[in-house]
């Protein structure tokens, strides 16, 4: 089986891709071909709305004719059985580089007709990750809850399967915060916070990954 997991920081080394890390050796440590992509280092572009994805009878139905760095990307995505789309909230929203990327991953799969949900070729097993700044507890007052929710809709809509969610609050963002103007929270609770919880969503996460599977 294989996994594929999507980092939509820019960051390499940082709570998403750290997360994702831990999801795929979970996955990894239980038998399946894993690989992390991190996106920020392919260059590609979101949707174009060219419809070649949709035109009846056209050599580009059901998949993605724009021809970029992602096109391999996706292509391989095609082999694998999990999926697993990471990322920072970024005002609110996916990170603008995993935007682009579902846009690229799930339109071809969209159709405008309500008999067929999809035209993904097979069922596949995803999960969400999201990460932020704000505490779990503020997800619903700032409207994550329903920026997630719509997310894992569509990915339940295009793969057919139920998706997971995991969501990391509260994350660590600098190393030193004493070297920026912070207020809005207090930054040694955070410190202590990222040094006793965050390893152990880190353990939560390889079982997660593990999970899927
Ligand atoms: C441009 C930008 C916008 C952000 N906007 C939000 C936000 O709206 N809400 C939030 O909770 N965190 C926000 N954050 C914080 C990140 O979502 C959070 O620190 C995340 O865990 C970073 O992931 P990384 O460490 O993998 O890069 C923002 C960070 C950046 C750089």
């Amino acid at each position: 089986m294989k996994l594929m997991a999507f980092n939509g920081s820019p960051r390499y080394s940082r709570n998403t891709a750290r997360l994702l890390e831990s999801m795929t050796r979970g996955a990894g440590d239980k038998g399946a071909a894993t690989e992390l992509i991190n996106l920020y280092q392919i260059s590609y572009q979101g949707c174009i709305s060219c419809f070649r994805c949709k035109k009846v009878g056209g050599t580009g139905y059901g998949r993605c004719s724009l021809r970029d760095g992602l096109t391999p990307v996706l292509h391989k995505a095609l082999q694998a059985q999990v999926l697993i789309l990471g990322t920072p909230i970024y005002f609110g929203k996916e990170s603008s580089g995993m935007r682009a990327f579902m846009e690229r991953l799930w339109f071809p799969y969209y159709t405008y007709n309500l008999s067929k949900p999809t035209l993904s070729p097979a069922k596949r097993r995803t999960a969400l990750l999201y990460t932020m700044n704000q505490p779990q507890p503020n997800m619903e007052l700032h409207g994550y809850d329903l920026l997630v929710e719509k997310a894992k809709t569509y990915m339940e809509r295009f793969f057919q399967c139920p998706c997971q969610v995991f969501i990391a609050a509260d994350t660590k963002q600098m190393d030193d915060y004493s070297q920026y103007e912070v207020n809005s929270f207090d930054p040694a609770a955070k410190d202590l916070r990222h040094r006793d919880l965050f390893p152990l969503e880190l353990e939560r996460a390889y079982e997660f990954g593990r999970g899927l599977l």
